[in-house]
């Protein structure tokens, strides 16, 4: 198997390395091979050559089965630039549609929310559509015209727009949700239940004041007609509601189907419950393309370089990905292996309390795997 390698910026090179040695490790426990492809993606490429990803870029990325990706963002690049020429350009290319973000609480790590150990489900964030496609402006003065074209794998859109006001400083961003696009994520969203016998998918939408919401809950409500036999029963919640249930009853939750930025608030909240950002992962899935693994994190400039950073994301996202190619077992001795450290409390970087090195927390999750 071929994985693409991207540490990136700041702490994502120091992570990296114990992701990739711990998946070494556990491929040559099991006995299979991965040969890794090193990419210098980052802000460092950007300042020296000007370049995020170009398409010859992407195409070498795709000659690979899947991308292990760790963090990019620089203090000395203007925001926006590395996040959309970077990441969201791969998710886009590669029609990375599923963004499967598992919010779970690990044994060991410092509760936030009292007396909920109980937090174990998984988000289904829609990684395609949205108000991510990038159809907005600051600057539309009194009589504006904006031009925006999207080419995307399932469709392409045009938009001609036409802007008159009489004020002179008007901003706006579009979103779009397609049909297409609605089904297949919602559809991920009652299987990936149906696999883990999960009796519950919560549709989360603001369709009370956004109109385009109202495509998503419909199609919500469509597919959750295919799973009644399944016994898996279905809600809707608005966004907001949604949000206090992370903090106040988060054990409830088994799937939640979220549209994209929606989804990208809940899950940075749902990694706060879990009392940690540094040990959530996160899948950007095309089941039919090339995929792409991160831990949720970013790049932390603040503590770059010092090897303190929490490696427990960076390997949790390894883990998912090799359960993406079809390396369960693997994936599945590595999310023991990571529970075991965790939990026992021994090895933990600064954010958890303890005073390891980021290098430790690799070592000791290979001692266990070796161990296992
Ligand atoms: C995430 C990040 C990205 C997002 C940014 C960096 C573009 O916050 O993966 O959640 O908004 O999707
Ligand atoms: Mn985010």
């Amino acid at each position: 198997m071929k994985v693409a390698l991207i540490p990136g910026d700041g702490i994502g090179k120091e992570v990296m390395a114990e992701g990739k040695k711990v998946i070494d490790a556990v491929s040559e426990k099991l006995n299979f091979e991965i040969s890794w492809n090193e990419y210098n993606f980052g802000a460092e490429r950007y300042l020296k050559e000007g370049k995020t990803l170009t398409e010859d870029d992407l195409k070498e990325l795709s000659k690979n089965n899947a991308i292990y990706f760790s963090a990019i963002g620089d203090t000395r690049v203007k925001p926006g630039i590395l996040e959309k020429g970077i990441l969201l350009a791969m998710r886009f290319y590669f029609d990375e549609y599923i963004n499967l973000r598992p919010i779970k609480f690990f044994e060991g790590v410092q509760e936030i929310l009292k007396n909920k150990k109980n937090i174990d489900f998984y988000a289904v964030r829609e990684n395609t559509e949205d108000f991510y496609i990038g159809i907005g402006s600051n600057e539309a003065k009194k009589k504006h015209k904006d031009e925006f074209e999207i080419l995307r794998t399932i469709y392409n859109v045009k938009f001609n727009l036409d802007i008159e006001s009489d004020k002179d400083e008007i901003a706006y961003q579009i979103g779009i949700l397609s049909r297409k696009g609605c089904e297949r994520i919602i559809r991920y969203a009652f299987e990936l239940a149906k696999r883990k016998n999960f009796d519950l998918v919560t549709g989360v939408d603001k369709a009370n004041v956004l109109n385009f919401y109202a495509v998503w809950r419909k199609i919500f409500d469509e597919i959750s007609k295919d799973y009644i036999n399944d016994k898996i029963k279905s809600e809707y919640l608005y966004v907001d509601a949604a949000a206090m249930f992370f903090v106040l009853k988060p054990e409830r939750f088994k799937v939640l189907a979220i549209p994209n930025m929606f989804g990208d608030i809940l899950t940075d909240l749902g990694a706060g419950i879990c009392g940690s950002l540094g040990t959530a992962a996160s899948g950007n899935i095309n089941p039919k393309g090339v995929s792409m693994f991160e831990p949720i994190h970013g790049s932390a400039p603040d503590i770059a370089g010092k090897g303190i950073a929490n490696p427990v994301g960076q390997i949790l996202a390894g883990a998912m990905m090799l359960d993406e190619l079809k390396k369960s077992d693997a994936a599945n001795l590595m999310i023991k292996a990571v529970e075991y450290v965790l939990k026992e409390g021994k090895v933990r970087t600064p954010d958890l309390g303890g005073s390891a090195k980021t290098a430790d927390v690799g070592n000791e999750v290979i001692k266990k795997i070796k161990e296992m």
